[in-house]
């Protein structure tokens, strides 16, 4: 679910402009330019997102450590929102969730948060972890390394803040198919590490998790990855692993709305310590590969609603783009609607979900094969929004009841988190939770 943005979206002006965020294949842009006038790329939140967000997160430029361009590109840590919301996906991501050990408490959350939080926001800089660095990503810049944290429904109790969980942490309901291992999801506490070197993202990782020993231990841990920047000749919308453009219909920065549809701005059941935060979805989504692969393409283009080469909806006429308005009463010749019934795009619309929208921001991921021969790949499907009750479970709703995608697919982990605001500089991730 790539955010990164086609020429033609970015003209349009209803895309997230990525082209000014990160450093391409074909050099830099002006806004990346601009960075560089201290030394490090600095990188705006939401990578376009004109006006206060993008300029609220960037911070005057300080030399970072190592790298060329790729490496030299850093998202500061600091901010309204945290990292790794807004920006595009970077070519790969680490998501881990660990658990509280007993008798952590609230103090030892908030001595791991804060710790946690140093850490994140000295790697953001391409500055050494701390004193026991293993070196692991030495040599190499920042590669964009955003780290984001997440609060699972179980944390609050075991760390004395029953009284502070929000309502719309309530468990996600049960989906027709959903075949769920509870081992690879939830979790007191989840991380997203996106980078765009994959030592600079594993190595974030290793010192998160000893830096947490003794108070967290590690649940379940997956890789991901998207595509690199540069590997395309301009800045271009990523492909999934079934070979869609997928991501162009997500809400841009920008837009009318976009703030409520992702961020806690207000609600009567939103607690203080969360304005400005968020809800992240997320979902181990397996792709039946042998299935899809096998299906005509015409066939393929019509469970999405979408031409595979270019993104264009099927109600437009080729040459498109998949900026292309979506005319969802389109009719073919023989009368029959272009854009079919049952397609990905309409049963998943906002329009068909009573406004139901969210910013997806999900990575491949490809781990080999299962005992039956079929790839064990598919989506890490993660969807930032204001309140999942409004956002996610509507629309999972409708596609599992019968999108033509969903049997292509098997939703085989899940997590819900609360995704605290960004920590002000001295501060950690949390700090109105914890201290408020
Ligand atoms: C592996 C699973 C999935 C795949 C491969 C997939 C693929 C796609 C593709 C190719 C598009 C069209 C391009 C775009 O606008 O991004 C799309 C759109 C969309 N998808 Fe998915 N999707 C998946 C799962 C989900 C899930 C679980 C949800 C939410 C519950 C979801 C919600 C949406 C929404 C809201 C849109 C935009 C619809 C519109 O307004 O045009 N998708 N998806």
């Amino acid at each position: 679910m790539n955010t990164e943005t086609t020429a033609d979206t970015a003209s349009a002006g209803t895309s997230a402009d990525s082209s000014a965020a990160r450093p391409t294949g074909t050099g830099f842009t002006r806004r990346a330019l601009l960075g560089t006038a201290g030394a490090g790329l600095v990188i705006g939140a939401g990578a376009g997102a004109a006006g206060a967000t993008a300029l609220d997160r960037t911070s005057p430029a300080a030399p970072a450590a190592g790298g060329g361009a790729l490496g030299a590109a850093r998202v500061p840590f600091h901010g309204e929102h945290q990292a790794g919301i807004l920006e595009p996906q970077q070519a790969r991501v680490q998501l881990a969730a660990f658990d509280l050990a007993d008798g952590a408490g609230r103090d030892g959350l908030r001595a791991l948060l804060r710790r946690w939080s140093r850490t994140a926001a000295r790697l953001a800089v391409g500055e050494p972890a701390d004193e026991q660095e293993n070196q692991v990503a030495l040599d190499a810049g920042p590669c964009s390394l955003t780290v984001t944290f997440g609060f699972g429904a179980t944390l609050f109790d075991k760390a004395g803040l029953a009284d502070h969980r929000p309502p719309a942490l309530e468990p996600l309901p049960a989906f027709p198919a959903d075949a769920l291992d509870p081992a690879r999801g939830d979790g007191d506490l989840f991380v997203q590490i996106g980078a765009d070197d994959a030592l600079v993202a594993v190595h974030a990782l290793r010192v998160l998790q000893r830096q947490a020993a003794g108070t967290a231990a590690l649940r379940w841990q997956m890789s991901g990855f998207a595509r690199t920047p540069g590997a395309t000749a301009r800045p271009m919308t990523g492909r999934n692993l079934m070979g869609q453009i997928d991501g162009t219909n997500n809400p841009k920065p920008g837009q009318d709305g976009f703030d409520t549809t992702v961020f806690c701005t207000a609600g009567p059941d939103r607690p203080d310590w969360l304005a400005g935060g968020s809800y992240l979805v997320f979902r181990r989504i397996r792709m039946l590969l042998d299935n899809w692969e096998a299906l005509p393409l015409d066939r393929q283009e019509r469970v999405i609603g979408r031409r595979k080469s270019d993104g264009a909806p099927l109600n437009a006429p080729a040459p498109g783009g998949e900026s292309s308005p979506v005319d969802l009463a389109a009719q073919g010749p023989d009368g029959s609607l272009a854009v079919p019934a049952d397609a990905h795009i309409r049963v998943a619309a906002p329009a068909a979900n009573g406004g139901a929208a969210m910013l997806r921001r999900g990575f491949s991921y490809h781990d080999g094969l299962l005992a039956d021969g079929s790839p064990d790949a598919g989506l890490l499907f993660l969807a930032f929004q204001a309140d999942p009750r409004k956002g996610f479970t509507p629309v999972q709703r409708k596609l599992a009841r019968g999108d033509g995608l969903s049997r292509f697919l098997r939703h085989e982990a899940s997590g819900l988190y609360a995704v605290p605001p960004g920590a002000r500089e001295g501060g950690y991730v949390g700090q109105p939770l914890l201290e408020g």
